[in-house]
C-alpha cells in the first residue's frame, strides 16, 4: 500500500470524502499544502487514543466485574512475570510513539522551513486589529494572498502576545512583542476564509478577526495594484471610509452610535465632547488629528485611554481622507 493510498484511507475514515474539500466532522477544509499531512497525524493520534482508551475501560471493567471480592474466596498471589505480556505490552506503544514522531518531526521542519521564492507579507499586530504589510508597502487588515505560491509572514506585535490563526490552512503562529516571528503556507484554492487571534490578549480578543483572500492565479498582482492606487483614485471620502476599514479603526470605532472600546464616530463632528482630565472641546479636524496621533492626549471620559498611535503609520493624505470620512457621518445616512 503506497502512503498516499494510506492517506486516502484514512481521510475517508476521518469522515472527509477523497474528491471533498478535505473537510471532516470536526475539521474546516483543507486549503493548503500541509492540512492534509497535519489532518492524517491528528486522526491516527486520535484514532490511538480511543482504541486505547476503549480497550482499557472495557478490560478494567470486565476484571473489576469478574475478580471482584466474593464471601468465602481468598486471594491468590499472582505470578510475578510474563516476558511475553510485558514485550507486547512495552514495544506496540514503541512502535507508535515512535511513528508519531517520525510524522509530527518531518511535518515540524516541513512547516518551519519556507521555500526560497516566498512572496513575502509583514504582518503586525496590536489590541485588536491585524495589518498586513505588502512588499509595495500598502496596508491592509485583511491577508490576501495569491494560489499556488508560498507566502512567508514575518510577524511582530505592537502590545502583547497574539497568535495568528488559519484553521483552513492548519497554521497558528504566536506573534510576540519584542521579537518577529515567522510563518508559512501555500495556499491551494481560492476563496474567502476565517483568520483569528488565538491567544488571549484583552477585551476585544475575540473581535481580532480578519479574512484570508486566496487569489486566483494571475488576479493577486491585479488586486494589489488596484488596492495600493485608492488615494489617487477615489475621492476623500471613500478613500477614508477604506483606510478606517482596511486600517482597523472599525475594531474599536462605531459609525452607528454604537459603543465599543471606544467612542463611536456617528455626528462626532460638531459635537461638544467631554475629557476625562475634566476638560471639553467641539471637535474639529485639529482634534482628530491629534487623537490619531497622539491618542493620549485627550481621552473622551468614560473611555480607556488604551487606543495606540498612528504616528508614523498613517500619512498626511491619509489623515486628511479620514477627516473628511467623519465628517460624512453626520448621521443623514452616507
Ligand atoms: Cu490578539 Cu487575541
Amino acid at each position: 500500500m503506497t502512503s498516499t493510498t494510506l492517506v486516502t484511507l484514512l481521510d475517508v475514515l476521518a469522515g472527509s470524502l477523497p474528491d471533498g474539500d478535505g473537510s471532516s466532522f470536526w475539521l474546516p477544509p483543507q486549503v493548503s499544502t500541509v492540512a492534509r499531512s497535519v489532518d492524517w497525524l491528528f486522526n491516527f493520534i486520535l484514532a490511538v487514543s480511543v482504541f486505547f482508551f476503549v480497550l482499557i475501560v472495557v478490560v478494567m471493567v470486565f476484571f473489576v466485574i469478574r475478580y471482584r471480592r466474593r464471601e468465602g474466596q481468598k486471594a491468590e498471589s499472582s505470578p510475578n512475570h510474563n516476558l511475553a505480556l510485558e514485550l507486547t505490552w512495552s514495544g506496540i506503544p514503541l512502535v507508535l510513539v515512535i511513528m508519531i514522531f517520525i510524522f509530527g518531526f518531518k511535518g515540524f521542519l516541513d512547516m518551519s522551513t519556507p521555500p526560497a521564492n516566498s512572496y513575502e507579507i509583514l504582518v503586525e499586530a496590536q489590541k485588536w486589529n491585524w495589518s498586513f504589510i505588502y512588499p509595495n508597502g500598502y496596508i491592509d487588515s485583511n491577508l490576501h494572498v495569491p494560489v499556488d505560491r508560498p507566502v512567508r509572514l514575518v510577524m511582530g506585535s505592537q502590545d502583547v502576545i497574539h497568535s495568528l490563526y488559519i484553521p483552513a490552512f492548519r497554521v497558528k503562529m504566536d506573534v510576540v512583542p519584542g521579537r518577529y516571528s515567522k510563518a508559512w503556507f501555500e495556499a491551494t484554492e481560492p476563496g474567502e476564509y476565517d483568520l483569528f487571534c488565538a491567544e488571549y490578549c484583552g477585551t476585544s480578543h475575540s473581535d481580532m478577526i480578519a479574512h484570508v483572500v486566496v487569489h486566483p492565479v494571475g488576479e493577486f498582482e491585479t488586486w494589489l495594484e488596484q488596492a495600493s492606487n485608492f488615494l489617487e483614485t477615489m475621492a476623500p471620502v471613500d478613500a477614508g471610509r477604506k483606510l478606517f476599514q482596511v486600517r482597523g479603526c472599525q475594531q474599536c470605532h462605531s459609525v452607528d452610535g454604537s459603543v465599543k472600546t471606544g467612542p463611536s464616530l456617528l455626528g462626532v463632528f460638531g459635537q461638544t465632547r467631554n475629557f476625562a482630565d475634566g476638560s471639553s472641546l467641539t471637535i474639529d479636524e485639529n482634534y482628530i488629528r491629534e487623537s490619531i496621533l497622539e491618542p493620549q492626549a485627550r481621552v473622551v471620559d468614560g473611555f480607556d485611554p488604551v487606543m495606540p498611535t498612528y504616528q508614523g503609520r498613517l500619512s498626511d493624505p491619509e489623515i486628511l481622507a479620514l477627516i473628511e470620512y467623519f465628517k460624512s457621518l453626520d448621521g443623514s445616512g452616507e
